[in-house]
């Protein structure tokens, strides 16, 4: 890995297209005896990529763990498709990087500083406090982008396209731009944005290089026109930066660092769910047989289905609270609904996610305590990771529950109105991106009003049918609007 004193190096690579994100397309896992094995991974980003069908294109991600490490390692400059792996149609370059470096970079600043700001999840009167051990996680942060830098200008063709992806990556425009100015350079964050107050947070050396670094690429993206302009705002903010708000550029005042004087576009792309995939997906034997099962538990009753990350930012624990206060305040409803959660395990080095996973179960074991009878149990937990279960959650329920605190976008709102079987009631969270585009079909709420809560899941439970699969139909085709491979194209595309 090379030190943080950039140079200019040669265009001696050949991919037209690169993508660069912490989680690449794939990950290993070691067997006892040491074989490794490839799991190909899913989401928006790989069905995107999968427009350009160009073998010479080049993603270039981390080595998450011990296993895709040795796998980096036994590839040719870690280039997991040289090495034979089956990665999908593109070229895989899989970084190394030293473990501690990357748990730095990764846990220490990606995800409890810069996920919490653009999440809002502090609980400032203690923290953060950025102190000595946070400088060194921000040395690692550095390492760890400039490492992604270097590696996309060794592959870059002479004038190639590359998309940056996300948070983890926020330094690797600006550092790209000083190694090969001949590069088209597009970012996109897939978080929302803080609001400028909220950014200020940050030490003002850290806000600023997370700014510039991203005014590095000639494009900036996000998911809504809000986060967009919260980006821009914290610019102008920050950095003296004049924003066009009407034609989204932000333009850096002269001698502001390594981006000075240069504007950047921002482009606004609402990444869809992918229709074509999620219909074949959901209908297939194991979706049948999961589905068999949560109806036998369900027993004919209404369903509130639940489905997320355990992440702190989904808002699971307030989701929980209002069902309670609903079968308090309206017990009409006992033993009439059965809210399904499931919450499958992320971030678990940290330990705020162990905490709010722990919260998540006790409070489940609480309401279940609170109003079991031996024929009905109102609240069913699932902890664990199981697509087609998922699927099947989705295709059956009668109303979705997807209340983030804050959320870039939320596919899972997408997603379900797409496999409903009979038509799905959406309660929403107004800090959803989501939003933007699903409010007149949703049933919105304010994810910190728990009251406010319970009373959409009432209205959403008693929608009529037949409105209900009104809504369903045009939340689907809002849903769909931009489907992940034109998401990506359109990115591409206006780079030029
Ligand atoms: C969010 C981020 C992605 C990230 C994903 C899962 O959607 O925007 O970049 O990959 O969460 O988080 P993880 O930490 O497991 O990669």
């Amino acid at each position: 890995m090379g030190d943080l004193t950039t140079e200019r190096s040669s265009p001696t690579g050949t991919a037209p297209v690169l993508v660069a994100s912490n989680r690449g397309p794939v990950s290993f896992s070691a067997a006892d005896d040491g074989t490794l094995t490839l799991r190909r991974g899913g989401g928006g980003l790989v069905s995107g990529l999968s427009a350009i069908d160009d073998p010479s294109a080049v993603w270039v991600c981390a080595a998450l763990g011990e296993a895709d490490r040795r796998a980096a390692r036994q590839a040719p400059d870690g280039r997991l498709d040289l090495a034979g792996h089956d990665v999908g149609g593109q070229a895989v370059r899989m970084l190394d990087i030293d473990p501690e470096t990357f748990a730095r970079a990764y846990n220490g600043v990606a995800n409890s500083t810069l996920w919490f700001v653009h999440h809002l999840l502090y609980a400032t009167p203690t923290a953060p406090a950025f102190d000595a051990g946070f400088r060194t996680e921000w040395q690692a942060y550095r390492a760890y982008n400039t490492a992604f830098a270097e590696a996309l200008a060794a592959e870059a063709a002479p004038g190639a396209a590359v998309l940056v992806q996300d948070y983890h990556l926020s330094l690797v425009p600006g550092l790209l731009r000083t190694l090969r100015p001949d590069l088209r350079i597009g970012h996109f964050s897939h978080t929302p944005w803080a609001p400028p107050e909220y950014f200020r947070l940050l030490p003002d050396d850290v806000a600023e290089a997370v700014l510039t670094g991203i005014l590095g690429a000639d494009r900036a993206g996000f998911l809504t026109r809000r986060w967009a302009l919260a980006f821009a705002e914290c610019c102008a903010d920050q950095l003296g930066a004049t924003v066009d708000r009407d034609a989204l550029t932000v333009t850096l005042p002269p001698a502001g660092g390594a981006a000075t004087g240069r504007t950047t576009r921002l482009g606004v792309h609402a990444l869809g769910a992918d229709a074509d995939f999620l219909r074949e997906r959901s209908h297939r034997p194991d979706v049948d047989e999961r589905l068999a099962t949560l109806r036998e538990a369900v027993g004919g009753r209404r369903t509130v289905v639940r489905v997320d990350r355990t992440e702190l930012s989904k808002n699971i624990v307030r989701g929980f609270q209002a069902y309670r206060h609903l079968l308090r305040t309206r017990p009409d409803w006992r033993d009439k609904v059965v809210h399904i959660a499931f919450a499958y395990p992320s971030r678990t080095d940290l330990a705020e996610y162990r905490a709010y996973t722990a919260e998540v179960r006790r409070l489940a074991e609480e309401i279940n305590a609170e109003f079991a009878t031996p024929a009905w149990q109102p609240l069913i937990v699932h902890l664990d990771d199981d697509f087609p279960r998922s699927l099947a959650a989705y295709r059956m329920a009668d109303v979705a529950l997807v209340n983030p605190i804050r959320d870039g976008m939320n596919l899972v709102a997408k997603e379900v109105p797409v496999v409903s079987d009979q038509g799905c009631a959406l309660v929403l969270s107004r800090e959803a991106g989501a939003h933007a585009e699903l409010a007149d079909d949703a049933v919105t709420v304010n994810p910190y009003d728990v009251i406010a809560t319970a009373e959409a899941l009432h209205t959403a439970l008693t929608m009529p049918a037949g409105e209900r699969a009104e809504r369903t139909k045009r939340l689907a085709a809002a849903a769909t609007a931009l489907p992940p491979q034109q998401w990506f194209l359109d990115q591409l595309n206006a780079l030029g």
